[in-house]
């Protein structure tokens, strides 16, 4: 019988000083301030780095799908306590400020222990009880630029393993045309069993995807492969141990930083896509091609003391790449402020060429001084709005501040009062905070009063590109007033919305009354320029996912519910604050997401303290909290062993992963780099269904493209016939990738190092099933790792072992890990993945290298270089041209063995020679 402790403790922002480690540092990065004392502390902690014979992580894994633009992202730890007594194991991870975690939980000897959404004041309640009989334990959550830190800890008796599983979703925001996925890698280790994989299906189409981000660029980008379908893609980061410790921002604590997947979806109707399952829709609205409307804008510039610096010279810099920017039929009007407010001109002017050299005169020459008078700002910028009605116009009011109101009406109520009635819903107030001296709250608050939002910026290098950015959001008003109606439809999320920018999106979702879909009929309607606009497309790709039950769109519903809820919360008060935040509540614990009213108590084994996770709220400055002394500092650095945990993050302070990329749309340069996928990659199928293509072959032209589901059943109603193996050749390009078949039975060379250090063999199998039956990997001397369907063979000189169960083994220099339908081989530089496929109860095998050292001289079939071709149209023929040859090819489909779960890939097929540029032989071996 296992008895639990219940012990929570607890970490809102206003105990947060618990997680003085990072904090601090954050602060003093953030603030660049170098304090004496403060860097006495930040050195103790860099010079007591964790042991890393104490404690091993023996895998990491990230696993992100996204289906219609929500993510769900999986991080499992498998870690491992190498001491022969018990010791303190962390896992600290981060994850997207927009994100809910719904799930998190551990597994240690089996025996798993999973965290309960539970409502925050209960929670409260457990903490202080805690508290009050003297239990405490550390357990963070804080808030970075774009993310924001789960941590955790569970002691761990001696050469034990814990699990730890943490789930998060989030729905992905369009940005200025795209979507960006976030996964922030940091393992605070080289681990040799590393990996992302990411999977995207958008059933509207995907446009476009790139790679970005610190962990995309250089040495780690040839440990990125990615497929893409039309509408679905995947990708798969796997570096080895090695290169994750010479990317950049990574070291000997191994990688630390971002890996943003962005794409885009395709846009067939005006009226967007909706999906509809189990009774519930959401409808992404995104129209692009309507024309912009000619906008109204007044900026209001805080030029108060504290913008001295840097500060002040990025708003001057920003302002006059925006006053740039702004096209000829737009109005402007701009405002600087301290105690008093400074006219560049009284009423708006129109954007000439003339008029924006003088106003960008008017901010080179802005000066910091003085207090800051918010209000008459406001007041006087809504004045000039209302003073200048156009119609078939938008106008915006843009605010940009960097401190508390501290002049003239100084009392944040009155100021939002004040504000909410001269501007009365008249056109939308952004207001933009900059740095952390900033009341966050009210400017958030006062943003949402007035239809608009309020965001950081953040007081970094990039601080004049994040305000361009923001800018960008909103400089291209295609609608006003839009008005989405569901007729049929009930519980519906915010419908309406004043403006639409091109690049953004509009997202509802809601009920289908009784769920009748027949008489579901959703519509929007606007103002376009001087038009009223109606988009009713009844085509609209209102797809329904049928039988299968696809709850993710029910989550989109509730998430994107509680979190209006939560800003609604934000403006009510009294009774109307009180029954938005339990309808908030409610839905947070049914979908059992962590948000502000929520907390997550993770059990752990007897004798430890419950911990209890909380959502930090944005706004709040890391710094406030580190003011106060910390009380379970003491208790902290009393425990070594936390100690030194604690002191592993400093090589990872907060900013450092998270501050390379732009909070607001533009990101700088160092994110920008798209992953250079300077890698040619080869993957290879059998064909199980011949008859399928042959087919197509002879008809000459492309068939709508079977979707997996009915390539399988097509398949199933295979006749017999010897399968031959169709092998793709991709390419990186749009272009579509080659395919050739080989119809006998061969040994493969499939990739052959040239100093002999590493040679893999593969034999095809198509007496039985198609795909390869064996491959045999050797290196060095005698040592090889014999791959089969039912298990591997690992030989070390006279050494046989055979394995059929999931383990880590270690050969000589090369690590052979094997998981449920993988073996993963990681040799040098190289990194290959036998992918074990199972089809119609028929097992086969699938090498595909996921990384290898781009300059490689590697032959082989894995290892060919890129063909490049031009289409040839004839009248009745395609022939493709590659090096001065014409080649005959079919259009035809492959499976994508490269993926777990293959899609039918289009490709060109022609001959084995052909595709090779070889005689086949050239590629066989003797034996394997
Ligand atoms: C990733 O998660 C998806 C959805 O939960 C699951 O179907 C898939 O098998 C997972 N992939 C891996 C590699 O674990
Ligand atoms: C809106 O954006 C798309 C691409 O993102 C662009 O093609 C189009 O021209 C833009 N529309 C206007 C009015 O600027
Ligand atoms: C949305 O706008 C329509 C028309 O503009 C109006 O009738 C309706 O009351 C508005 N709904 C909400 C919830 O504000
Ligand atoms: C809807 O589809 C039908 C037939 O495919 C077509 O005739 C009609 O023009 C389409 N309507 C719209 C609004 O696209």
């Amino acid at each position: 019988m296992m008895h639990r402790l219940m012990l929570p403790i607890c970490l809102s922002l206003k105990d947060i000083f618990s997680c003085l480690g990072f904090t601090l540092v954050g602060a003093i990065m953030e603030r660049a301030v170098v304090q004496i004392t403060l860097f006495g502390l930040l050195l103790a902690f860099v010079t007591t780095l964790p042991n890393k014979d104490d404690w091993d992580i023996y895998s990491f894994h990230i696993n992100s799908t996204v289906t219609s633009r929500y993510a769900t992202t999986v991080i499992t730890s498998r870690v491992v306590n190498r001491m022969d007594e018990s010791k303190e194991i962390e896992f600290l991870v981060r994850i997207p400020k927009n994100a809910f975690i719904s799930k998190f939980r551990m597994s240690i000897d089996g025996q798993m222990y999973d965290g309960v959404v539970n409502a925050k004041e209960q929670a409260q309640q457990q903490y202080t009880e805690a508290v009050s009989r003297g239990q405490s334990a550390g357990i963070v959550s804080s808030v970075g630029r774009t993310l924001e830190e789960f941590k955790t800890s569970v002691t761990l008796a001696a050469h034990n393993k814990v699990t730890f599983e943490l789930t998060y979703e989030e729905l992905l925001k369009r940005k200025l045309g795209k979507y960006e996925l976030q996964i922030h890698a940091r393992p605070m280790q080289p681990v040799k069993d590393f990996k992302i994989d990411v999977y995207i299906h958008e059933k509207a189409g995907i446009n476009f995807m790139e790679v970005k981000g610190g962990l995309s660029t250089k040495a780690l980008a040839n440990a990125i492969t990615k497929t893409q379908t039309d509408k679905q893609a995947w990708l798969y980061f796997y570096p080895t141990e090695d290169q994750q410790k010479i990317c950049d921002s990574c070291g000997e604590d191994g990688m630390n930083g971002d890996l943003v997947i962005v794409y885009d979806v395709k846009r067939d109707t005006s009226l967007g896509d909706i999906e509809v399952s189990d009774g519930y829709f959401v409808h992404h609205f995104a129209p692009s091609s309507l024309p912009r409307i000619p906008k109204n804008a007044v900026f209001l510039i805080d030029q108060s003391g504290s913008m001295h610096g840097r500060k002040i010279e990025q708003t001057r810099t920003a302002l006059i790449h925006i006053l740039n920017d702004l096209a000829e039929d737009d109005y402007f009007g701009l405002i600087t402020f301290d105690g008093n407010i400074f006219h560049w001109r009284r009423e708006l002017v129109q954007a000439t060429k003339g008029n924006v050299d003088s106003a960008k005169d008017f901010a080179r020459n802005i000066q910091d001084r003085g207090s800051t008078n918010i209000n008459k700002a406001v007041l006087e910028g809504a004045r000039m709005l209302n003073a200048h009605p156009r119609e078939g116009s938008a106008s915006i009011l843009i605010l940009l501040t960097d401190g508390d109101p501290t002049s003239g009406v100084t009392d944040p109520k009155t100021i939002q009062s004040n504000v909410r009635k001269a501007i009365a819903k008249k056109f939308p107030l952004y207001c933009l905070g900059f740095g952390f001296d900033v009341n966050f709250e009210f400017l958030e608050k006062m943003s949402l009063q007035n239809s608009g939002v309020a965001r950081r910026i953040y007081q970094d290098s990039d601080a004049a590109l994040q305000l361009k950015g923001f800018y960008e959001e909103v400089a291209t008003p295609l609608l006003t007033d839009v008005t989405m109606i569901y007729i049929g439809g009930t519980n519906l999320t915010q419908t309406n919305f004043s403006q639409y920018y091109n690049g953004s999106e509009i997202v509802v979702a809601g009920q289908i009354t009784d769920n009748d879909i027949d008489s579901f009929v959703p519509q929007v309607v606007a103002i376009s320029s001087k038009r009223r606009v109606t988009f009713a497309d009844t085509n609209a790709t209102m797809e329904s996912t049928g039988t299968v039950s696809d709850s993710h769109i029910q989550r989109v519903w509730a998430y994107l519910t509680v979190k209006q809820l939560l800003d609604q919360e934000l403006l009510l008060s009294g009774p109307e604050k009180e029954k938005v935040k339990t309808d908030a509540l409610k839905l947070s614990l049914k979908y059992s997401f962590v948000t502000p009213l929520t907390s997550m108590v993770v059990t752990k084994p007897l004798g430890e303290n419950t911990e209890v996770l909380h959502k930090p709220k944005e706004g709040q400055a890391p710094q406030q909290n580190w003011q106060v002394p910390p009380p379970s500092l003491s208790q902290t650095s009393s425990n070594p062993v936390f100690g030194k945990m604690r002191s592993s993050r400093v090589g990872a302070v907060p900013g450092a992963g998270a501050g390379r990329r732009a909070g607001v749309g533009g990101p700088p340069g160092a994110a920008g780099e798209s992953g250079a996928l300077g890698q040619y990659h080869l993957h290879f199928g059998p064909l199980d269904d011949y008859h399928l293509h042959s087919r197509r072959i002879i008809s000459g032209h492309v068939d709508p493209f079977p979707s997996l589901m009915n390539y399988g059943a097509v398949a199933h109603k295979k006749p017999i016939r010897v399968p031959p193996h169709r092998f793709l050749i991709k390419t990186e390009n749009q272009s579509l990738p080659l395919c050739f078949d080989i119809n006998k039975d061969v040994r493969l060379k499939l990739l052959h190092h040239p100093s002999g250090e590493l040679s893999m063999n593969g034999e095809l199998d198509s007496l039985r099933y198609g795909g390869f039956k064996r491959i045999v990997i050797h290196f060095e001397t005698n040592k090889s790792v014999d791959v089969k369907i039912d298990g591997i063979t690992v030989k070390d000189g006279h050494d046989v072992k055979f394995y059929t169960g999931n383990d880590h083994i270690t050969v000589g220099s090369v690590t052979v890990i094997k998981r449920d339908k993988e073996v993963d081989v990681t040799a040098g530089d190289t990194r290959i993945v036998i992918l074990l496929h199972q089809q119609n109860r028929k097992h086969l095998l699938w090498p595909v290298v996921r990384q290898q050292p781009p300059d490689s001289n590697a032959e082989g079939i894995l290892a060919l270089k890129p063909v490049a071709y031009e289409e040839v149209q004839q009248t009745r023929s395609t022939k493709l041209r590659i090096k001065d040859q014409e080649i005959d090819v079919v259009s035809a489909g492959a499976a994508d063995y490269s993926i777990p779960f293959p899609p039918i890939l289009e490709c060109w097929l022609m001959s084995a020679e052909s595709a090779l540029q070889r005689p086949l032989d050239d590629f066989s071996v003797a034996e394997l």
